[in-house]
């Protein structure tokens, strides 16, 4: 993956994100059945809104994409690989990030300490490649803060990147989580929320670098997104939840005009 800065949108990269099968997949909580045989697939180098009503099992989904919690039954194969009953660090090396519904900062690291958070998987097994305490360990950290530096201005961040994270405006901190998730280099990004609590600029901004994230460094991402402007701008196809069954799917325009969904989900919205 590669932050060019160019204007045209590259999709080369596109072909090292794996399609994602969800199949069948249930998961149960004493006596409550948070997600009910729910199917859907990923494309790469897709956004995949995930939508639905509070308690539809959104952030259940993916808690079980992540390994966070296990289905009781069904598929989630990414690629050539099973990933259910694998444990997070195991599902996060396939190259799966997320990030959290609520901030999940470290609350006195600055921006780029947060950042290089997210590329501690990448130096650790870079420094065992590497051997451990070569001279090349301090190049290798070199190369890592320049591809901080370069992910901070990617998510628009650069000149942020001395100040203490928690210190920052709520939207950009949702920005850093962003960015953290996008230093692991993930081939799947998982966001849960990534517009709540934002500001209308906060929000066509974070939408903007959202859909470079596909567009200019292929990545697919999985999207759960109360608002549903964003979801209808940002996402190729939609998957809409309520009471942890898939009750409907496909292009935005077709989950829009359904009746069910309507009922379901946009008509709560409708009445505030
Ligand atoms: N760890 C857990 N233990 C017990 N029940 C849980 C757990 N996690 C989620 N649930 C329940 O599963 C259902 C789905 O919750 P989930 O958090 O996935 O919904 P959501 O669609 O993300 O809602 P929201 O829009 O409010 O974030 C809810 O009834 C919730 O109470
Ligand atoms: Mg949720």
């Amino acid at each position: 993956m590669t932050a060019t800065g160019d204007a045209t949108p590259h999709r080369a990269a596109q072909a090292d994100a794996p399609v994602l099968h969800v199949t069948d997949v249930t998961v149960r909580f004493a006596g409550l059945t948070a997600l009910d045989a729910v199917s859907f697939t990923v494309e790469p180098g897709s956004v995949h809104a995930v939508i639905g009503p509070n308690g539809a099992g959104k952030s259940t989904c993916f808690n079980v994409l992540s390994g966070v919690y296990r289905a009781a039954s069904g598929s989630i194969r990414f690629g050539g690989t099973e990933l259910t009953g694998l444990a997070p660090h195991a599902v996060a090396a396939l190259g799966i990030a997320r990030t959290f519904q609520n901030l999940a900062l470290p609350p006195h690291a600055t921006v780029a300490d947060s950042l290089m958070l997210g590329r501690h998987r990448l130096t650790r097994s870079g420094f065992l490649a590497a051997g451990l305490r070569l001279p090349s360990a301090a190049r290798e950290g070199r190369q890592h803060r320049e591809r901080v530096r370069e992910i901070a201005a990617f998510v628009g961040l650069e000149r942020d990147l001395a100040h203490p994270a928690g210190a920052l405006p709520y939207g950009k901190q949702k920005l850093v989580e962003l960015g953290r998730a996008l230093c692991m280099e993930p081939k799947l990004l998982l966001l849960d929320e990534p517009v709540a609590g934002m500001t209308g600029d906060e929000r066509r901004q974070t939408a903007a670098v959202i859909a470079g994230v596909r567009d200019s460094l292929g990545i697919s991402i999985v999207l759960v997104e109360h608002d549903m402007g964003v979801v209808m701008r940002l996402a190729d196809a939609v998957t809409v939840l309520d009471f942890g069954r898939r009750i409907g799917g496909g292009t935005p325009a077709r989950v829009q005009s359904d009746p069910a969904v309507v009922r379901a989900y946009l008509g709560e919205e409708a009445t505030p």
